[in-house]
């Protein structure tokens, strides 16, 4: 319902823009609570009648139902609790497939309802169903799903829908890397997700890859410091659309750890929004170059796609986030059996090793790009951070990095500003 209001609105600031100033260009603005996200289209005017935005197979999903342009193209659970409680948990985001603890869930009722779709109305999780690979080296000893649907055929892991906007800057495409890409990604979610019963035609997959290939998306104004592409910053999506990109840009011996390079004038920024501007830019150097155990790596040296904040590289990397040490008893456990060295592991989710069948990908998840974050909360994989405040007190606690409360506070309005 929100699109809807969204895509009217679009095609009115789209209509009014062609009168005046003629432009390729469609914007759209969305209020968050830090500021305000936009996003453009290098593709021209963003199409309501696109697939992207129809239902496209037998269950009235769309690809919007889960990549909402008001909520950075994924979805929030303050998005997901509105559209249920709009619809009494009817709403075709709302479906047993992949949007309940289980497919078995009972969804007969709204009491049902709330309780069988709890994930994705507190964490904004889809469960994804992926089998151990035939040639894996490990085994699924044990499964500890509270839910009692999860096997070696298909097990179920819960994850965030990823943003479908910047995507110039992603080398793996899915959390685990597991589509090749665009297209295939398209077919699968139609699948998937819509439970289509057929494929998608070659146009309604060409228009749905090109629309999301020509979208870029930032914070464009913040609340503290007004309009992020203010005096020589370089915030908002505009400077993405010409951001030099290839895979491989900035890794290997020429790697450059300064990877943000969006807020520097901003370190002597003067008048009322001074002390918001410069604590932007003194959290963009810390991101850039603060560094933390082990051997001296900071942010930026996992993110570093320039001024994007993806891997640019493809790495695949574990930051433990599903061992099962740190389960919240709602999701599901699994213990994998190493074959070769009998080894085991228990996780909530095998991440990577779910495509590559080896042991040492288990809990890898690839590095997401990281602009319009303040419009995405909780973040993560499984949403296990609910705050911007509380993925910076993970990191610190994870690589014993001594941030100062001061340094925590400048690195959060950084993360804000993107
Ligand atoms: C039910 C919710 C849902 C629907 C509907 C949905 N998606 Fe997604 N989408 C997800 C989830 C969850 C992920 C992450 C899955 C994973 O990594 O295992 C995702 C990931 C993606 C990605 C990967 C982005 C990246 O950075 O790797 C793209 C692209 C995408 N979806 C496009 C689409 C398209 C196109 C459609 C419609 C055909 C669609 N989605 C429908 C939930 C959904
Ligand atoms: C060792 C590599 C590495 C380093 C160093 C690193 N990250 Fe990450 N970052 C990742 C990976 C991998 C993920 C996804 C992890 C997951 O969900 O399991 C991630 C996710 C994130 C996310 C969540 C994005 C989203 O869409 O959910 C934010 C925000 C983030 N990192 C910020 C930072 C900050 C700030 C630092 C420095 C304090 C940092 N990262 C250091 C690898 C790294």
């Amino acid at each position: 319902m929100a699109l809807r209001v969204v895509l009217a609105l679009l095609l009115l600031v789209v209509a009014v823009a062609h009168a005046h100033h003629p432009t390729p260009q469609a914007v759209l603005r969305d209020p968050n609570p830090s500021g305000v996200i936009a996003t453009v289209s290098t593709g021209g005017a963003i199409d309501p009648e696109n697939p992207f935005f129809q239902s496209v197979g037998s269950n009235g999903r769309r690809c919007g139902s889960c990549h909402d342009p008001a909520e950075g193209w994924t979805i929030t659970p303050g998005g997901a609790r509105a559209r249920f409680d709009a619809s009494g948990g009817l709403d075709p985001l709302f479906r047993f497939n992949d949007g309940a603890v289980s497919p078995r869930a009972d969804v007969s009722t709204v009491e049902a309802r709330r309780s069988a779709y709890r994930l994705l109305l507190e964490r904004g999780l889809i469960r994804v169903g992926l089998p151990v690979p035939v040639d894996a080296e490990f085994s699924l000893d044990a499964v500890d799903d509270p839910y009692g649907y999860a096997t070696a055929r298909e097990l179920s892991v819960f994850r965030r829908p990823l943003p479908t906007t910047n995507l110039r800057f992603v080398t793996s495409i899915m959390w685990d890397g597991r589509e090749p890409a665009l297209g295939t990604q398209a077919d699968g979610a139609a699948r998937d997700h819509a439970l289509s019963l057929r494929a998608l035609t070659a146009d309604e997959r060409a228009k749905i890859v090109s629309l999301e290939s020509g979208l870029y998306t930032a914070q464009i104004s913040d609340n503290t410091a007004g309009v992020l592409d203010a005096d020589g910053a370089r915030g908002g999506p505009g400077p993405l659309i010409d951001q030099p990109f290839h895979p491989g840009i900035n890794s290997g011996a020429t790697a450059d750890r300064a990877v943000f390079t969006l807020f520097a004038p901003w370190a002597n920024a003067r008048g009322r929004l001074a002390p918001s501007r410069q604590a932007i830019a003194r959290g963009e150097a810390i991101f850039n170059h603060r560094a933390f155990r082990p051997r001296g790596v900071s942010c930026s040296t996992c993110h570093d796609a320039p001024n994007a904040g993806s891997n640019s590289s493809g790495a695949f990397v574990s930051l433990g986030l599903s061992d099962a040490g740190l389960r919240t008893p709602d999701l599901p456990v699994y213990t994998l059996r190493c074959a070769g060295t009998g080894g085991v592991m228990r996780t909530t989710d095998p991440g990577r090793a779910l495509v590559t069948g080896r042991c040492e990908d288990v809990g890898r998840f690839k590095v997401p790009a990281l602009r319009g974050l303040a419009a995405r909360a909780p973040y993560f994989h499984n949403g296990s951070a609910e705050t911007l405040e509380d993925v910076v007190e993970f990191y610190d606690r994870r690589f014993s990095i001594g941030l100062t409360g001061a340094e925590r506070a400048d690195l959060i309005a950084f993360l804000r500003a993107l």
